[in-house]
């Protein structure tokens, strides 16, 4: 039997598991890292972390093959945009800079100077974004010259693990989308970008499509993990579009939200489609020649986790001594809570928010606490007012006539009823699951088949891989209450958009 490993560099930890060729779990392991605020709306991450979270895990997870040498392929996803510095020697010049950090709101207004953005938008396919690698590099050019003067390779969080693992400075396509350096229709570095950047082409790795292979593991790091040097690093991808494959989302008409530290809106197109109001990311995807268009709730399962982790040290001690899993019994009592948490309405934009309003300086609120509420109204109204975040999402992808047959629903968020119910409420559509829950991770291991030549496409290992388990239908009396409170839940940004811009500035 032939084996394959898929690592997922999340931002609360690493998950590196061990499939079948059949994709089944053979071995799992994850290991956790912290993320650094070091100012209201910044981010960021070690990536030596990273590092050893994969060494660590890789190592667990390899031994549970029988012989070695059955271990094909390495598929490598992680969180997007961003930024990672290496020097001449390869060492890692500063923390990373992630995806949720907001700083950049200067940069991105000098990107709009430098060109004009709909030439950012057909390049790019999007908007000069807060979140995205480019205004991020400028940031460290700016403010830190010294560390940009020292800086020789430019990375992406997953791309620096494969430097790590093979020596390759590389990238591939669905996650160098989100650098805002690719020319997204074309599939390659843009020569104009970078000339109006000035940023030097050297400094970025090589493009591959995601199931290409990238490299083979280094002799010390198959010797540290217990792998062979044989073992073939493919492309791999961002974590959304490895989802995508994970979930079997690789043709048009499918779409699926996951709900991670982000949540993601997310539909497979065969076609580029790019919304000219740039309120939602069109990015190339894992299936060589197609593309995806997403919309990011910067803080879905970031904001129920900071709230568990802030409020809730009760639930946090129960759990511990029932041995049952904090978030089953956080759902257990939000679902003893009435659709709308009797008129309570949370906003979940702790990290500034991209779709619809690509407003770094937002922030989070609960509106309408009343005595009546209770902890359990709260935890309700954070599943709820993320749940309309990702309706946000949902209906600009409607508004761009994409047509989505099917919703799937997956990331930790997706495991939970509740919230799978409250999508299928708010988005009017029956909202389904696959078997196969490990997602990102399965994604990059079908990659990692597909370039060892295990199987013939991506499509075609979904077809045999990927199937259904569960489906939820909306509720009709739900989706009539859901209606007037998104209603009121949209209407409190539009009110509050001027007051945080003079919050930020206090
Ligand atoms: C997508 C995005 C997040 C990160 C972290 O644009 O920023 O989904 O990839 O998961």
């Amino acid at each position: 039997m032939n084996y394959l490993i898929g690592i997922d560099v999340g931002t609360s930890a690493t998950k590196t598991v061990l499939f079948d060729e059949d994709g089944n779990v053979v071995a799992s392991a994850s290991q956790e890292y912290p993320m650094y605020q070091p100012e209201n709306g910044w981010a960021e991450q070690k990536p030596e972390d990273w590092r050893d979270a994969v060494l660590a895990t890789l190592r667990q997870v390899s031994q549970a093959a029988e012989d070695k040498a059955d271990i094909k392929g390495i598929g490598i996803s992680g969180q997007m945009h961003g930024l990672v510095m290496l020097d001449e020697a390869g060492e890692v010049i500063r923390p990373s800079i992630i995806w949720c950090d907001q700083r950049t709101g200067e940069e991105v207004e000098d990107m709009l100077k430098i060109m004009p953005r709909e030439r950012w938008i057909e390049i790019t396919a999007n908007p000069p974004l807060t979140g995205w690698t480019a205004a991020k590099i400028l940031w460290v050019r700016k403010n830190e010259p010294e560390n940009y003067k020292r800086c020789r390779h430019i990375l992406l969080p997953k791309d620096y693990i494969r430097y790590v693992l093979t020596g390759a400075f590389a990238t591939e396509v669905s996650d160098a989308s989100g650098m805002q350096l690719l020319d997204v229709p074309g599939r390659c570095w843009s020569k104009e970008v970078l000339d109006a950047l000035a940023i030097d082409e050297a400094l970025l790795g090589k493009v591959y499509e995601s199931c290409e292979v990238t490299g083979t593991l280094l002799p010390k790091i198959a010797e540290k993990t217990g792998l062979t040097d044989a073992v073939k690093v493919v492309g791999g991808a961002g974590d959304n579009a490895a989802a995508a494959v994970g979930t079997g989302i690789v043709r048009d008409k499918t779409a699926f939200t996951t709900i991670g530290t982000s949540g993601v809106v997310f539909a497979h197109t065969s076609k580029v489609s790019i919304d000219p109001k740039g309120r939602v990311h069109t990015c190339c995807c894992a299936v060589p020649g197609a593309w995806h268009i997403m919309g990011v709730t910067q803080g879905a399962g970031l904001s129920l986790k900071w709230f568990k982790d802030q409020l809730c040290q009760d639930y946090v001690a129960k759990a511990e001594e029932a041995g049952k899993d904090v978030y089953e019994l956080i759902n257990e009592d939000v679902n003893r809570i009435p659709a709308g948490s009797e008129r309570l309405i949370y906003l979940p934009y702790l990290m500034g928010e991209r779709t619809p309003h690509l407003d770094p300086d937002c922030r989070g609120v609960f509106f309408g606490l009343s005595a009546i509420h209770t902890k359990a109204h709260m935890l309700r109204a954070v599943m709820e007012g993320v749940s309309y975040s990702l309706c946000d999402c949902n209906q600009i992808l409607k508004e761009m006539g994409v047509e989505v047959d099917q919703m799937m629903a997956c990331g930790g968020g997706g495991k939970s009823p509740n919230w799978r119910q409250m999508l299928a409420d708010l988005y009017r559509c029956t909202v389904k699951t696959v078997k196969q829950s490990e997602g990102p991770a399965l994604g990059v291991a079908i990659l990692a088949g597909v370039g060892c030549g295990l199987y013939p496409s991506v499509e075609e290992a979904c077809d045999r891989l990927i199937s259904e388990k569960s489906s939820t239908e909306p509720d009709a009396e739900n989706v009539e209450v859901y209606k007037a409170y998104h209603e009121v839940y949209q209407g409190i940004y539009r009110s509050l958009k001027e007051d945080y811009k003079k919050l930020a500035k206090l």
